[in-house]
């Protein structure tokens, strides 16, 4: 398998995809309203906190992991975390570790997908929907043309149809063939919208009041508030962090699976890092936060998840040529969440490939319909229950877009890091054109890591715990998270679906595993070594 393997073509395809990879909508959809919600300038505190003692240790470990791996055929976390783990324990617990592992991986890449995908699939109908005009007209609020949008079965199921039809088509091409020159394609117009937007965004003036400027939402996220600082604002950076840089998901190990053995990783791993954050705290942190304030003042900004496609649609209404900006802002998130979506879809049809056999081409429309099976009910509530609340949605987002990202992310680092220790290091700095130094994956990889992520789950566990998420009663799920009572069982079967993934998720991992190493766990030593 090893040598059939595809493999990156250039050094600068390479880092747009995996920048493609990270990029996306966390980075303008997200990042704006977890950051106006949690106070802004408090939030980004513990936000560079984060940024520097969690993402970017667990983005070089992600590349060594999947380097390794690739060289082992794998594309995959479990046999990945399985390599790593049994430097420092016995074959079989080193099983039992990465299907674990694997199992989370698998679950929020079949689960995030599931609502991701249709989030494209909105932002794609949303890009043609401002070209003609149709939100326009002020007769109806924008609060409410979003809802008659998602209640839309025609809008919905197309837009999502199409999005998920051409990243299949994508994934189909292979590595080289499809996500790098679909990544080295997109990323650039990415970053040229993005600057546009910025631009356009940052010279708004105030033009609805004086007191309402566009710097003056600058200031609300660039000023820090220590003062300000909560608990809750410091577990939403963390939580932003893995899921800006796509951390803590099984997606940068995939992509990092085709690099060779003796590429680089550390300054690669650093490169997908700043252009990242450069998306997301330079350009997403300078669209739709000024351009909220300016028109609609603090209390537009802090409009939660409608800021995208409630707040700024309201906006583009009055701003001249609205409608093209309304497209470009649109179509930027539609890129941005595409290129992030294709590592997903990616993964699965490694894994479809490597455990199945089943070949790319076909494995990718596979993974396509997966999504749309798995995804069936987020698309289905609203039009359903003519509800606007998402709660399937929400639920899955609150475990595995939030949850799960943090209890791989603690595995991960603990495997390669804190277990295999000096033998990681080594291997992560094999080829490096900037060298990791010691000290500081004695310090800080292998220990502060891994407390910091042990804190931040501990105190989410028990945030989790109070808000009533590890409940099966479907009207305690009503009380506690504030829906409408009809919604219960559609948070009742998002939480079945959930465990019913994660089981599957932990048995194809240990028999992806065991395909591959039976051997050497049925004699209890490492036999094969490349
Ligand atoms: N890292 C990807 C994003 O930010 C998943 O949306």
């Amino acid at each position: 398998m090893a040598e059939t393997r595809d493999t990156w073509g250039t050094k600068i395809g390479l880092i747009l995809a995996m920048a493609g990879n990270a990029v996306g909508l966390g980075n303008f959809w997200r990042f704006p309203y977890q950051a106006a919600s949690n106070g802004g300038g408090s939030f980004m505190i513990p936000y560079f906190f984060a940024l520097f003692l969690l993402g970017i240790p667990l983005m070089l470990v992600e590349w060594t992991q999947g380097r390794t791996g690739g060289k082992y055929g794998h594309g995959t976390v479990a046999p990945m975390l399985y390599l790593h783990a049994r430097e420092a324990v016995s074959p079989s617990a080193a099983a039992i570790i990465g299907a674990l592992g694997g199992m989370f991986a698998f679950s929020v890449m079949a689960l995030l997908t599931s609502y991701y995908s249709q989030i494209i699939g909105w932002t794609l109908g949303y890009s043609y929907l401002s070209l003609t005009g149709a939100y326009m007209d002020k007769a109806v609020n924008t609060g409410q043309f979003f809802v008659n949008y998602i209640q839309n079965p025609v809008y919905v199921f197309v837009f999502w149809g199409i999005a998920l039809v051409l990243m299949a088509y994508t994934v189909s091409g292979g590595v080289q063939g499809g996500i790098e020159k679909w990544a080295s394609v997109m990323m650039p117009i990415l970053y040229v919208f993005g600057v546009i937007l910025a631009i356009r965004a940052i010279t708004l003036g105030a033009p609805v009041k004086p007191e309402w400027s566009a710097i003056k939402g600058l200031d609300y996220l660039w000023e820090p508030r220590w003062a300000d600082l909560t608990w809750k604002s410091a577990l939403a950076a963390a939580g932003q962090i893995f899921f800006t840089l796509s951390v803590g998901m099984g997606i940068i190990q995939n992509y990092a699976s085709y690099l060779k053995p003796d590429d680089d990783i550390v300054l690669s791993g650093l490169a997908t890092v700043s252009l990242n954050e450069f998306a997301e705290v330079i350009l997403g942190g300078s669209i739709a936060i000024p351009i909220a304030y300016a028109y609609l003042g603090p209390k537009g900004v802090g409009a939660g998840v409608g800021l995208s496609f409630i707040s700024l649609p309201n906006v583009f209404r009055d701003l001249p040529g609205g409608q093209l900006w309304g497209a470009m802002w649109f179509f930027l998130l539609f890129i941005a969440g595409f290129t992030s979506a294709i590592a997903m879809f990616n993964y699965l049809a490694a894994m479809l490939e490597e455990d199945a056999g089943i070949n790319r081409r076909v494995g990718a429309y596979v993974a396509a319909l997966t999504f749309f099976i798995i995804g069936l009910p987020v698309a289905l509530e609203p039009i359903l229950t003519k509800t606007a609340d998402l709660a399937y949605l929400t639920e899955l987002d609150n475990w595995v877009g939030s949850y799960f990202l943090v209890v791989l992310g603690l595995i991960e680092v603990l495997v390669t890091a804190t277990m295999w220790g000096h033998g990681a290091w080594e291997e992560m700095n094999r080829g490096a054109y900037v060298k990791v130094p010691k000290w500081y994956f004695d310090i800080f990889m292998r220990w502060i890591t891994p407390i910091y992520i042990a804190v931040i789950l501990f105190f989410s566990t028990l945030d989790y715990a109070k808000g009533g998420y590890f409940s099966f009663n479907p009207d305690t799920l009503v009380k506690y998270l504030g829906v409408d009572p009809k919604l219960g069982p559609w948070v009742l079967t998002a939480r079945i679906v959930i465990i019913v993934v994660l089981v599957i998720g932990f048995f194809v991992s240990y028999k992806s595993i065991k395909r591959s190493y039976g051997e050497e766990i049925a004699q209890g030593k490492v036999l094969i070594r490349r």
